[in-house]
């Protein structure tokens, strides 16, 4: 996902794509199928995530989401995502494919993050599949969010589709951290040497202090009991 671009809202022609193996022209058909499907989950999550946030800026006049973006792989990410785990093309391995659908939710404060994360495991409309907590446990190189493997129900004519979405979770100042991480590392393709990684490092570091501290100056602001609900 790293070299994907996350959009407000990103529509994507499968089938006109000249990366997908345009021979098999039933897999085209299915390929497109579902990524429709995946759009719809991307819809459902979505919406799902705006009606909470709102519900909560009316009844706490605090809202959690400071914004939030969405994309559907691109099927070349995708394909080469399959290919770099050794997993021939085909329907049934696309499906094993857990971020093709993806949401990114920047909080305001780690606080909200975790608020919302209870909210999502309380929510019947989402089904946790995995939970990684790079906020808790940063990765070496300093990133930090707390990703969701969740599933939601798509209700089509044929029956109901419970399909994979990834949700992002992070602060404003972890989604600063990551999305110049992030810039420096693809867009310019460039190779960090020791010296620029420990400054990447000590640079997550330090946000994740101003988050910290940050956080204290709400919390004295907002009676935590707000918050609780
Ligand atoms: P992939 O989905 O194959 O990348 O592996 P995974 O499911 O184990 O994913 P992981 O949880 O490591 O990260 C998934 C996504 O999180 C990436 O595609 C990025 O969007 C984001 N991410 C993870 N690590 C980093 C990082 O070091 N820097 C930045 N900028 N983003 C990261
Ligand atoms: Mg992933």
């Amino acid at each position: 996902m790293a070299s994907e671009t996350y959009e407000r809202s990103q529509r994507t022609d499968m089938a006109k794509s000249e990366l997908l193996p345009a021979e098999n022209q039933t897999f085209l058909r299915e390929f497109s199928k579902l990524m429709q499907c995946y759009q719809g989950a991307l819809k459902v999550a979505s919406t799902q995530l705006e009606v909470l946030d709102a519900e909560l800026r009316s009844s706490n006049a605090h809202q959690p989401i400071h914004y939030m973006e969405s994309r559907i792989k691109t099927p070349k990410s995708l394909f080469d995502k399959m290919r770099k785990k050794g997993f021939e093309i085909n329907m049934r391995n696309v499906q094993r494919i857990t971020d093709i659908a993806g949401i990114r939710v920047v909080c305001s404060y780690t606080q909200d993050i975790y608020y919302l994360y209870d909210l999502i495991q309380k929510s019947e409309c989402f089904r946790i599949l995995r939970v990684r907590d790079y906020i808790r446990s940063p990765k070496p190189n300093g990133y930090r969010s707390l990703h969701l493997v969740v599933t939601v129900p798509v209700h089509l004519s044929e029956g109901t589709l419970n399909l994979p979405v990834e949700v992002q979770l992070r602060s404003i100042a972890m989604d600063l951290w990551a999305s110049l991480e992030h810039e420096l590392r693809y867009k310019s393709d460039r190779i960090f040497s020791e010296e620029d990684e420990q400054k990447l490092l000590s640079c997550a570091e330090t946000l994740a202090v101003v988050d910290a501290q940050m956080q204290e100056l709400f919390r004295r602001e907002e009676p935590e009991s707000e918050m609780e609900g």
